[in-house]
């Protein structure tokens, strides 16, 4: 912990993209700053501008105003040294094809400067770790979408660098693949790499985030640690029962006291999940135990009882709506019709 200071390695100002002149904005005026030592998350449903957003730290998008610093390096004024402190696994494959593993992590540990045999013995390792050893002198044309995944993130760490962005890079992984990361994540920060994280797993975000920003449609809409963002949520507290029922059962629970608000969902099987919200005071045994009386007076079966915490899915849920987005980033019906 000790290192993660309040040293910035980037800063983003102002930020502004739009990818046509005439277009929406993909990212529509963001300020952010990532610490020296952290692991930074941005999540935000899809077309939010997460990508647009990294891009222009990685120098990959220009944007349309505002400046991103690494290091104090001004990345619109001097791409090539803001790249070399970068390295970065990016939501889209862009390896070679036409190369071999081995050629695709050599080639770019070139580009670096690292010498000849160094790089073939990082290489060689790095591919064993990533359970590629044995295929690296296979195209990578032969691989699957989980191996490529894994052989961009080898090849992200062929030089140390001072800060690595990984967008998604869970995304298409295998179990294994996916702790292996995590672990190589941690290490990397205790190691004093700074990280940037996306992600649509919010068991990842809250596992390994020291902090994170929510971004919808372009803007900031929450950045703090994932327990400050918890907070967020109006009632995170409370009870969810499951009980056997053929049709909404929530007028069985409408006695029970400190109750605020009251959420019924069909759970399948013959099963509804309700959730009674409120801050338990203890009144009557508290909200568990006049839930269980609740049901056993209405004759319902109960099937689960368990205390609501709010997780930061439902903080990612509360803050951008359950709607799917379109193309555009808008809200579409998700229903079937
Ligand atoms: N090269 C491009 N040209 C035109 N529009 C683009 C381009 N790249 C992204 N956009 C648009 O910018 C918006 C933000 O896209 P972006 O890829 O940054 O979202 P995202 O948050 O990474 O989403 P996802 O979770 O789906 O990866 C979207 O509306 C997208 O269509
Ligand atoms: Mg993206």
């Amino acid at each position: 912990m000790s290192s993660r200071g309040t040293v910035a390695v980037v800063r983003v100002e102002d930020l502004h993209k739009r990818y046509q002149a005439d277009g929406p904005e993909a990212v529509a005026g963001i300020d952010f700053e990532v610490r020296e030592g952290e692991i930074f998350g941005l999540l935000g449903p899809n077309g939010a501008g997460k990508t647009t957003t990294i891009g222009t730290i990685t120098t990959r998008v220009r944007p349309t105003s505002g400046r991103v610093l690494v290091d104090g390096v001004d990345v619109g004024e001097d791409p090539v040294s803001a790249k070399l402190r970068i390295a970065s696994v990016p939501q889209l494959s862009n390896l070679d094809r036409a190369l071999t593993a081995l050629e695709n992590l050599t080639f770019h540990a070139s580009y670096f400067g690292a010498p000849r045999r160094e790089r073939r013995e990082r290489a060689r390792e790095l591919l064993g770790r990533f359970g590629l050893g044995g295929r690296e002198n296979d195209h990578v044309n032969n691989y699957s979408g989980g191996m490529a995944q894994r052989l961009m993130i080898a090849r992200a760490l062929m030089h140390q660098p001072r800060l690595l962005i990984l967008d998604e890079p869970t995304t298409g992984l295998d179990p294994q693949s996916r702790l292996f990361l995590w672990d190589t994540m941690v290490d990397l920060r205790e190691r004093g790499t700074t990280l940037i994280l996306t992600t649509h797993d919010m068991i990842e975000a809250d596992r390994l985030c020291d902090r994170i920003a929510i971004i919808d449609g372009g803007k900031i809409i929450a950045l703090d640690t994932p327990t400050r963002l918890r907070r967020l949520l109006p009632a995170e507290h409370g009870v969810e029962v499951t009980v056997a029922a053929n049709a909404d059962p929530s007028p069985a629970f409408t006695a029970v006291s400190g109750t605020e608000r009251t959420e019924a969902r069909p759970a399948g099987d013959g099963r509804w999940r309700v959730r009674l919200y409120g801050e338990d005071d203890g009144r009557n045994g508290g909200l568990p135990e006049q839930a269980l009386s609740a049901a056993q007076s209405g004759g319902l079966e109960l099937i689960e009882l368990k205390r609501l915490e709010g997780s930061l899915e439902d903080v990612f849920v509360h803050l951008t709506g359950r709607e799917l987005r379109g193309a555009d980033g808008a809200r579409v019906s998700g229903r079937w019709s």
